[in-house]
Parts: C-alpha cells; structure tokens; sequence
C-alpha cells in the first residue's frame, strides 16, 4: 500500500478517467487511492451502477477493497455523463479498448470517438493522457484531431503514459510498478503529469510521446518473445531429451536474462501480448520493415497452443466420444479473463472431434460459457464442474490448460483413482514426472526429459 506520508504535502488533483475496463478502473481507483479526485465516465450504463454501488464489475486482486474505500472517502465518483466528468478535469485519463482488427493492427475508433467528446465538452485547460496501448504517431494524431474539432482558446494537450499492469496483479502493479513512463511534448505537461504520480513515490521515466508509445510495444513483445523462445527450447529439450525445467533454472540465474516470463508452456494468451505483438508486427510492416524476432514469436505461439492437441492424437486412435477433462480455462491464473487462452483453441477442436469435455476453472467458468454454453457443440458436448475432481470422474484423458493452485492440488494418486484413464497431458509443467509415474499415470508435459 502506498505511504501516507506524500499525502500531507502533494498537490491533488481533479481528474477524469473514460473507460472503466482493466486499464481505467485500476488506474482510478489507486490515483483516489493516493488521494487524488476521481470521476470515472463510460458509455456503459451497467457498469457505472456497478462501481457506483461498490461492485467491481471484473475480478481482480485488491480492486474491490480500493474501490470501497474510495467511494467511502468521497474521492472516487462514476458517471455516464461526458459534463459531469470532464467539469473541473485537470487531467482526463482515456483507458479506452484499442482491439485487434482482422489484419493485425489496433482499431482506434474508441479512441478518437473519445478525444471528438473531449474537445467538443471540455472548457478549461487541460491535459489528455493515453493510457490505452496504442501505435507510435497516435497520440500526435489525436492532439491534431482535439485542435481540430476545439471550438474555444482552452489550451489541451497530449501526453502518453503506457501502462505495465498484468492482469491478476494490476493494483499492485500500478500501486509499486516498477517504473511510470510518460510521454509529453512540453514542458508544462511533463510538470503536471509528473506532479500527478509524485505521490506513488516510484520511479518516473520521461520520454517522448513516440518513444513512450513505442516502450509499451517494445516491453509487451519482448516478454511475449521471452515465452517463444523457451517453447522453442522445450520443444528442442524433447528432441534431445533435455528438461525445460532445469535449462530455465541454470539460466535464470544470470541477472541479465532473469528468471520471470521463462516458463514453457502452452503459449501466452491475454488481451495484450497476442494483440501487441500483431499490432508492433504491423506497423513495421506499414513502414517496409520485416520485424523477423516479433514474427517468429507470433509463430511459435500460434504452434504452441495446439501442442498438447498434437501431442494426444499421436497417443489416442480418436477423441471422439472420449470423456475429456479440462482443466482451466482462463489465460493465465488470477483472473477470470480467456480472451486469447489456450482452452478456447483446445476445447474448440475437441468439442469439434466429438468430444465429452468436462471442464473446471475456479473463476472463469461464467466468462468462459458465454463462448461456449454448457451442452452440444458440434459433434461434442461441453459440461461445466465446479470442483476440479469432479472433471477427472471417468475420464479417458485429461488436459491442463491454467496453472492455478486448485488445479496444482490434484495429486497423481486423484489422476490415477478418478479417472476411467489416467493419462494426462499437462500445458503448464505442474507435476512431477517421477510421481505420476509411481502413480502409474501417464503423464505428457512440455520440453521435459523423458524419465524426470
Ligand atoms: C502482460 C504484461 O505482463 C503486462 O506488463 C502488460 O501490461 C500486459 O500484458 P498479462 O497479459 O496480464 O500482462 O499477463 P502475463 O502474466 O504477462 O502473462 C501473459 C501470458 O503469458 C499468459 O497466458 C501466461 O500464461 C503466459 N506466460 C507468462 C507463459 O507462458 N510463461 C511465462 O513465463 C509467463
């Protein structure tokens, strides 16, 4: 939590933040955290009511308790209403969506929908900050686009200011990020936005807007690359009967590779390193440049996400009609967020095949069955557990999608007792090849050696 102490002397601020997604709400409710004013605007009318009566509309570690004491404090304020948001804004925070278009590159529609409301409603000076991932030149773009449709002499500014939160962490990754970048084109926007985050107490980066747009990319495709590269060794590791587990050990001691983001596995997924690396992919190629490294990392990752798929077929004659058990369905653990995870491709071949998919997530089961309704599906069918046994009850194979803890419980002695078949292959290296192989589970993971 951050000190209390910076709160006597800092200067607060009025400030307005559009969008209420991951990016805005987190962003909201800590900067009323460090005693900041915040309104929250979206055009999502059930949304707002939510926030309003203390609900966070998504799960996420710490949000509902800052969110709770914000509204108590009288600091944190939700509206649908572009006046009541901007009035008084010192500062106006767009944490808009930027989606992956079909081609690879980011839809700013919402963006700009939102910087045509600001410098039509806007009567005071005020400075625009892009939260939102968005391609380097977009907020020259947008400061062009507010001149352009400003009817009064107010001066408005555009400042970039990238965002580094991982979903699960993101208040404490906003909270104690490792650093806070900000892009600004005058002196008297770097002040004020400096002067915003001075009370976080962290580490301030100040660059250019387009260098500060080009951070964000830079850092979410070198992580994303950072996985490839380990899928790409785990899967040279089976060739030669290396283990994934070991090699990310010995390397992750040297300081300058480190040990985060080294785990092989079945690909990365999440709303920012497959959209990040397609967008950073295409704006190279607008501008005739093959970004080979990011290209092959997008590769490795499309291959990656079918290999437990590739890895069963060789084994079983057909999946047809076989009781599969799934277990984990969100992207990563701590979130109940599957956009882009490795159960959407999985369980779509599956129920494509004909398969009975059992499937188990702690949270994202409710978010997961909006894609996917429990019942048929095709030649298959899909039921929902809600505990992570029950999915294994007579199950002729088993796959492992998300590494949470429920799921790390199951020992190998449940694998080899419930199911009709005890024959697992598992995405995220959760268990131990010696002890499923007591057990008498067969047992297929990712880049290990063959006998553990
Ligand atoms: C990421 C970045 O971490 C964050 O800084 C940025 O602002 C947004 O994108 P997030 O997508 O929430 O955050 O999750 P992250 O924990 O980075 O994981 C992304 C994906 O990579 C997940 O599917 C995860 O399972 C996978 N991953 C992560 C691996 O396969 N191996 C690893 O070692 C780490």
């Amino acid at each position: 939590m951050v000190s209390r102490k910076w709160l006597a002397n800092d200067m607060m601020y009025q400030i307005a933040v559009v969008g209420t997604g991951y990016v805005g709400l987190v962003a909201a409710v800590c900067f009323a955290e460090i005693g900041h004013h915040v309104t929250c605007l979206d055009v999502d009318g059930d949304k707002i009511n939510l926030c309003k009566s203390g609900i966070a509309p998504f799960f996420e570690p710490g949000l509902q308790e800052l969110l709770a004491r914000g509204l108590e404090q009288g600091r944190l304020f939700f509206t649908t209403d572009v006046n009541q948001a901007y009035r008084d804004a010192a500062a106006i925070f767009i944490g808009v969506g930027t989606p992956e278009q079909p081609d690879g590159s980011a839809d700013l529609s919402s963006i700009a929908k939102v910087a045509r409301q600001i410098a039509e409603n806007v009567k005071q000076d005020c400075l625009v900050i892009v939260k939102s991932t968005v391609p380097v030149g977009t907020n020259d773009k947008v400061e062009q686009f507010v001149r352009d449709f400003k009817k009064n002499g107010i001066r408005i500014e555009v400042a970039s200011n990238p965002e580094f939160l991982a979903q699960g962490s993101a208040v404490h990754d906003t909270l104690q990020a490792a650093r806070i970048v900000i892009g600004t084109s005058s002196r008297w926007a770097e002040d004020l936005l400096t002067d915003i985050y001075k009370p976080f107490g962290l580490p301030i980066v100040s660059v250019s807007r387009r260098s500060a747009e080009m951070i964000k990319y830079a850092a979410n495709s070198f992580l994303a690359l950072k996985i490839s590269y380990m899928n790409d060794i785990a899967n040279l590791c089976e060739l030669v009967d290396a283990d994934i587990l070991d090699v990310a050990k010995g390397m992750s001691y040297d300081d300058r590779i480190g040990a985060k983001h080294l785990n092989a596995g079945i690909g990365y997924g999440g709303s920012c390193f497959p959209k990040d690396t397609k967008a950073l992919e295409f704006l190279a190629k607008q501008h005739g440049y093959n970004l080979r490294t990011v290209k092959a990392a997008i590769d490795v990752n499309r291959d990656q996400k079918t290999i437990l798929i590739r890895k069963a077929s060789s084994r079983l004659i057909t999946f047809s009609g076989l009781q599969i058990a799934a277990l984990g369905l969100t992207f990563k653990p701590g979130t109940d967020d599957f956009r882009e995870s490795a159960a959407i491709d999985n369980i779509s071949f599956l129920l494509h095949e004909g398969a009975e998919v059992f499937a188990y997530d702690p949270v994202g089961t409710p978010n997961f069955q909006k894609l996917f309704p429990q019942g048929r599906h095709e030649a298959g069918n899909i039921t929902y557990v809600t505990q992570p046994r029950d999915a294994l009850k007579n199950a002729h194979a088993c796959f492992i999608f998300t590494e949470w803890q429920q799921i790390k419980e199951i020992t190998p002695q449940d694998y080899r007792q419930l199911m009709h078949t005890p024959l697992v292959f598992d995405g995220r290296n959760i268990l131990s090849i010696k002890e499923m192989a007591k057990a008498q589970v067969e047992y297929y993971s990712i880049g290990r050696q063959r006998k553990g």
